[in-house]
This record gives C-alpha cells, sequence and structure tokens, in this order.
C-alpha cells in the first residue's frame, strides 16, 4: 500500500519525505489556503521534493474550464495528478484528460457508486473521504470495501485512494481491505510510528543501563 501525504505545507512533506516511505502528496484547495506564497510555487517545491504523484486539484465547475486548469497545472511538473471533483462536469473532464493520458484523481466521492462512475470515466485514482463519512455516523472504511471490491470484480485499473484519514486505524483497516494509497495527515504519520509500550520499553531499558554502563 503507497502511503501519500495530505498537506501542502513544505516542512511537513520534507519530513515525511525524510523517513524514506513517501510515495506522493495530496492537496486540495483548503490545505493550500493554509500556506504562504503563490500556490504555483508551492506545488512546484512539492513536485522536486517528492519524485511520486502530487494531485493538484482544479477549481472550474465546467468541464472546458477543468480540463484547461487540469493541463496548466500539468505544466507545473511531469508528476502532476490532476484532481478533478466528483460531478457530471468533473467526470466528463476525467474522460477527457485520461484520453490524452493526463493522470487524474477524483475526488469528493462519498459512495460505491461515484467510486465505480469514477473508474468508468478513467479516473487514475478515486478518493473516497473516509474521515467526513464518519463525521455524519455514516461508515467510511465500509465504502473503501466496496470500491476495492468494485474494481477488483471488473478488473477496473483505477486505484482506491483512501482519503479524509483520521487516525492510524483508518490506515490499517485500509491496508487489510488492500486499498491501493492512503494519504494522510503528518499527524497521523506519526502516530503509525509510536505505540506507549514503544516508549515505556525505551525508557525502561535506558534506566536499566544506566546501572551497569560504569561496571
Ligand atoms: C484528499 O485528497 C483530501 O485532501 C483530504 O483527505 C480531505 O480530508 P479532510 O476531510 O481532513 O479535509
Amino acid at each position: 500500500m503507497k502511503f501519500f501525504i495530505d498537506t501542502a505545507s513544505l516542512a511537513e512533506i520534507r519530513e515525511a519525505a525524510a523517513l524514506g516511505l513517501l510515495d506522493g502528496v495530496t492537496t486540495n484547495p483548503t490545505l493550500l489556503s493554509k500556506e504562504e506564497g503563490d500556490p504555483r510555487e508551492i506545488l512546484l517545491e512539492i513536485t522536486k521534493i517528492v519524485p511520486g504523484p502530487v494531485s493538484a486539484e482544479v477549481i472550474a465547475l465546467d468541464t472546458d474550464g477543468m480540463v484547461r486548469e487540469g493541463l496548466e497545472l500539468r505544466r507545473i511538473a511531469d508528476n502532476i495528478v490532476v484532481k478533478i471533483p466528483m460531478t457530471l462536469e468533473g467526470l466528463k473532464a476525467i474522460r477527457r484528460l485520461s484520453d490524452e493520458s493526463v493522470p487524474t484523481n477524483c475526488t469528493l466521492i462519498f459512495s460505491a457508486p461515484q467510486a465505480l462512475m469514477a473508474a468508468k470515466a478513467g479516473a487514475t485514482y478515486a478518493s473516497p473521504f473516509v474521515g467526513r463519512l464518519d463525521d455524519i455516523a455514516a461508515d467510511g472504511m465500509r465504502l473503501i470495501e466496496q470500491a476495492v471490491a468494485i474494481y477488483r470484480n471488473y478488473q477496473l485499473p483505477t486505484q482506491v485512494l483512501v482519503a479524509s484519514v483520521r487516525h492510524p486505524e483508518h490506515v490499517m483497516q485500509a491496508a487489510l481491505m488492500s486499498a491501493h494509497v492512503v494519504t494522510m495527515p503528518a499527524a497521523v504519520i506519526r502516530q503509525l510510528a509510536s505505540h506507549p509500550l514503544t516508549d515505556r520499553g525505551l525508557e525502561q531499558f535506558l534506566a536499566d543501563w544506566e546501572k551497569v554502563k560504569n561496571r
């Protein structure tokens, strides 16, 4: 399973990249709005830090506008993936971009039929938002299970990109369900590596070593 980071913060991306297990980055307009500076410059910098796919979202709501913006975003760097919202206009844009071999990420997916349509339109990635579904008392991870099964049933090449991840349990469930990619905030990447028993064990080892080190 690939690990993407869900942020536009260069500091967070550098820190995650230094771990040596970062496969890509997802951004969105909200994440870019939190950072200082020109969004295109930030995206360019991100593509230099991470050689893997970097999702950058279009703002237009009509197909022609989305395609135009998508092609402009692609001029930033070869590893830009054009992120398109899950709408009827968006599906048409995904089809057109995919026919031109432009990689796309269909975002804001909240149901299995939407995931199926994104794949049929030719999206490279489909992004179900699990945390936002959990927030409204729906079952986000059930949608991941369904999307993975549907794509497998019909050998659809679209990759399930688990988005809106809130905690390590989302990541572990995604791995057990054979999701292709998980994108997560920096805090969740840190949480994945931590366990209170690891901390306690290390503390104990160091304390015991104090007793013997001068022998
Ligand atoms: C995915 O690509 C989105 O950027 C992201 O995961 C949205 O998550 P949120 O619900 O935490 O905003």
